[in-house]
């Protein structure tokens, strides 16, 4: 389990007010193929994934390369937990209909199946600083895909090119390219911020100058504090890095390598 668990505020605020919840999260971490009941279909019963490769033949092929696919059993007993039936719900009806859309549950537009597995994302998404899931303006498929092997798409991290796939389609002032890089770019938009939900401003990942401190290490020096060559022991105290007028140009510049504007 990663992202805003592991984060002692977060754990502050959701234990006190959701301990249900997080007792629930910690049997699905350990997902075993019967924690989780896949959506409803009045009438419909499972089939398995080899009645789906009939008609959908692509999705069918690459779905063994994405995480889901992982879990994947040819045993109808598990379809229900481990196949495409786990997102789209039992598909008797829908094949017998000859794929009428009224009989299968497409989780693009309501994401309630994903979190009948991923129930800690579910609380995530309702911190008070979020992406706008639960409101239904956008989706999980517009950072994941569901099928294939890129289902963490955004969070590669290894050059801007694939942090361009997806963040940067809705958010091209921090994503184009600046005179002066931000290094820290290079590792990924999550390296800073939470991508689900957050209890800080911006869904910073840190609210304070820590959120830096990790990268840019503080060099004890004749009673100073060094970051960068720069002594910053008076400026620390100003307020956080970017908000105190010196790095506001956080994702980067085009006209200081300090990262200002
Ligand atoms: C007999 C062929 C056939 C089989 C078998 C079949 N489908 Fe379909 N499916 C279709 C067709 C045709 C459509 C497109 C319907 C349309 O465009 O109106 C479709 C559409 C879908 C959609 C999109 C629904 C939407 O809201 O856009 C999903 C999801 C889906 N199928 C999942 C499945 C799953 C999961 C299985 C296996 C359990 C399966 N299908 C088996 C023919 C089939
Ligand atoms: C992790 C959940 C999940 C699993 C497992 C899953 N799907 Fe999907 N599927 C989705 C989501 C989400 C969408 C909506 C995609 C979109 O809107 O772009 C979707 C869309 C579809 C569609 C219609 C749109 C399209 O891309 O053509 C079909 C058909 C489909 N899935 C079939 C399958 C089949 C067949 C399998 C098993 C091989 C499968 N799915 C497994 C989540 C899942
Ligand atoms: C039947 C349970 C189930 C459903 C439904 C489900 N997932 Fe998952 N999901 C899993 C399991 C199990 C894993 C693998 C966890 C692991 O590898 O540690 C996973 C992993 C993931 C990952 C992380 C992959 C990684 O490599 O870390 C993402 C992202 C994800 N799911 C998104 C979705 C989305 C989006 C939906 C709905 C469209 C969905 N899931 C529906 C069970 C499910
Ligand atoms: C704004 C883009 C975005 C949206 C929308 C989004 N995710 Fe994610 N998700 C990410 C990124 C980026 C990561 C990788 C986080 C990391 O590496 O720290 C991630 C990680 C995950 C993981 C694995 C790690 C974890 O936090 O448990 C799961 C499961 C997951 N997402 C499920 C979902 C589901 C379900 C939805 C829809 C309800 C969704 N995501 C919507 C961007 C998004
Ligand atoms: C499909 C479009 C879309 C994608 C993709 C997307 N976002 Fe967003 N993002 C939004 C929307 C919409 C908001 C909410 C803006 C609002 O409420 O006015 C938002 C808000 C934010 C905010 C908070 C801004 C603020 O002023 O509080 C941050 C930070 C952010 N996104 C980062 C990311 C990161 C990182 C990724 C990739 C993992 C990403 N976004 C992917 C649409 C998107
Ligand atoms: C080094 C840390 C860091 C990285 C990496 C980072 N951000 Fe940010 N981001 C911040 C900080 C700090 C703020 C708050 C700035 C402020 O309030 O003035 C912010 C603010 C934002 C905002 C809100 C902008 C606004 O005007 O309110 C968006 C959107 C955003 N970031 C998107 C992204 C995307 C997309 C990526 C990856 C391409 C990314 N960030 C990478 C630190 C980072
Ligand atoms: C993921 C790691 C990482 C994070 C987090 C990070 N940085 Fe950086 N930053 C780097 C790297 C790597 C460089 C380039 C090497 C260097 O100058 O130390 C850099 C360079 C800089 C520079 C230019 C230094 C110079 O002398 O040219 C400034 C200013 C800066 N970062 C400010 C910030 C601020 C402010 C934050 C917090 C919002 C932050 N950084 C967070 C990795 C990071």
């Amino acid at each position: 389990m990663r992202s805003v668990w592991r984060h002692p505020d977060a754990w502050a605020l959701l234990t006190g007010s959701a301990a249900a919840t997080v007792f629930l999260l910690s049997s699905c971490s350990s997902f075993d193929g019967t924690v989780a009941a896949p959506p409803h279909i009045e009438g419909a019963t499972f089939v398995g994934n080899q009645t789906c490769a009939d008609c959908h033949t692509n999705l069918t092929r690459i779905f063994p390369t994405s995480a889901h696919g992982r879990y994947h059993r040819d045993d109808l007993r598990m379809a229900g937990s481990t196949g495409c039936e786990s997102c789209h719900g039992p598909g008797s009806k829908h094949v017998a209909a000859a794929g009428a859309r009224q009989f299968i549950v497409n989780p693009g537009k309501d994401p309630a199946a994903c979190f009948a597995c991923h129930l800690e994302v579910h609380a995530e998404f309702d911190l008070p600083q979020r992406h706008p899931v639960l409101e239904g303006r956008m989706n999980c498929v517009e950072c994941h895909d569901p099928h294939g092997p890129d289902i963490l798409k955004p969070a590669g991290g290894l050059a801007m090119a694939r942090l361009n796939e997806s963040c940067a389609g809705c958010h091209r002032d921090q994503t184009r390219p600046f005179v002066f890089e931000h290094e820290a770019m290079r590792e990924g938009c999550v390296s800073c911020h939470q991508p689900h939900g957050s209890i800080n401003a911006k869904l910073l990942v840190q609210r304070d100058a820590n959120l830096c401190l990790k990268c840019h290490a503080q060099m004890p020096q004749g009673g100073g504090v060094l970051i960068g060559k720069v002594d910053h022991s008076q400026l620390l105290r100003l307020g956080s890095c970017w908000s105190a007028g010196c790095h506001t140009a956080v994702h980067g510049s085009n006209i200081n390598p300090k990262m200002l504007y």
